[in-house]
C-alpha cells in the first residue's frame, strides 16, 4: 500500500457521518491492544469536525481511513492531538505519520504559541512525535487542567495514575514547546529506538517496574535517569 493512495485533509462538517465509525474503531482498537483510552462519543468527534479542529483521511476509493483531533487545555496554553486512529486495513503505510503531521500543522497555525503534548504507550506514536520535535517530559510539565486528567478515568491504568498522584503512569509524556525547541534530543531518542528495537521493550518493562514500585520519588528519578541514558549514549 502506498501513502499516495490516501487523501489527508482538515475534516469538514459533512464528514460527521463518519463519527460513529471512527468512535467504534477507537474503542475496538483499544480493546484489542488491552490498553487504556479516554472514551469519546460520536457527538464529540462530530463537534471537532464542525469546529475545523480535526484531520480525516480517506482511501482514494472514498473509504474512511484515519482520524485525529485537536483539544486545548489551560485556556489554550496547551494543545493535545488526540484520538489518533488508522483503520486496521490501512496500517503500516505511513498514514498515521501523515495524519499527525497534518494535525500538528493545523495546531501550530491555530495556536502558534501553545505547547503541544501527548500521552502514549504506543511506539508508533512515540516515533512520530519525535520526528515532529516532541521530547519526553515529566507529567508535571503537562497541563494541570483537571478536565484533561478526567479523560484518564476511563483508562485501564487509572488506578496506577491515582496511586502515583498523577506524577507518573504507563504512558510516556511528550511535549513540543515552540519556545524552547529541542528537536535534536527527540531525534536522538527516535534514532536510538530505531537502531535497537529491543530497547523499547526493555524501556517499557523497566518503566512498568518503576511505576508499580511503592517509592514514587526514587522511581521517578530512575525513570529520568533512563531518559538521560537514552539521550546521551
Ligand atoms: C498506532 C497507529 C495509529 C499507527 O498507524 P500506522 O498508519 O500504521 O502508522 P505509520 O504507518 O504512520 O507508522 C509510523 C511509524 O510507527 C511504526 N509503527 C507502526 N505501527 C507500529 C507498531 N504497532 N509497533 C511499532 N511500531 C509501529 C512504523 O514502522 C513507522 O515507523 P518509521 O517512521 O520508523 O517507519 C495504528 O496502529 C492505530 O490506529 N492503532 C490503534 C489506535 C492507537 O494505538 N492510537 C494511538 C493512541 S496514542
Amino acid at each position: 500500500m502506498d501513502i499516495n493512495e490516501f487523501i489527508v485533509q482538515v475534516a469538514l462538517p459533512e464528514h460527521r457521518v463518519f463519527a460513529e465509525e471512527i468512535v467504534t474503531e477507537m474503542a475496538e482498537s483499544a480493546k484489542a491492544r488491552g490498553t487504556g483510552i479516554a472514551k469519546r462519543s460520536p457527538d464529540y468527534v462530530a463537534g471537532k469536525m464542525i469546529e475545523g479542529k480535526a484531520v480525516i483521511a480517506f482511501h482514494k476509493d472514498g473509504t474512511w481511513a484515519g482520524f485525529c483531533y485537536i483539544e486545548t487545555w489551560s485556556h489554550g496554553q496547551f494543545v493535545a492531538n488526540s484520538g489518533l486512529i488508522v483503520s486496521p486495513k490501512f496500517r503500516k503505510a505511513g498514514l498515521a505519520h501523515a495524519i499527525k503531521e497534518k494535525v500538528f500543522d493545523l495546531s501550530r497555525s491555530l495556536y502558534p504559541k501553545a505547547k503541544i503534548f501527548g500521552l502514549t504507550t504506543g511506539l508508533a506514536v512515540m516515533k512520530i512525535n519525535s520526528d515532529l520535535g516532541y521530547e519526553p517530559v515529566t507529567y508535571s510539565e503537562l497541563t494541570q487542567d483537571e478536565e484533561f486528567w478526567k479523560g484518564c478515568q476511563s483508562c485501564v491504568n487509572f488506578d496506577i495514575l491515582k496511586m502515583k498522584e498523577r506524577k507518573n503512569c504507563m504512558c510516556t509524556a511528550m511535549l513540543y514547546d515552540p519556545a524552547t525547541q529541542k528537536h535534536d534530543a527527540a531525534k536522538k531518542f527516535a534514532e536510538e529506538l530505531q537502531k535497537k528495537p529491543r530497547l523499547y521493550e526493555r524501556f517499557m518493562r523497566i518503566k512498568q517496574h518503576l511505576v508499580v514500585k511503592p517509592k514514587p520519588k526514587s522511581g521517578l528519578k530512575a525513570l529520568m535517569f533512563l531518559f538521560t541514558l537514552l539521550f546521551h549514549k
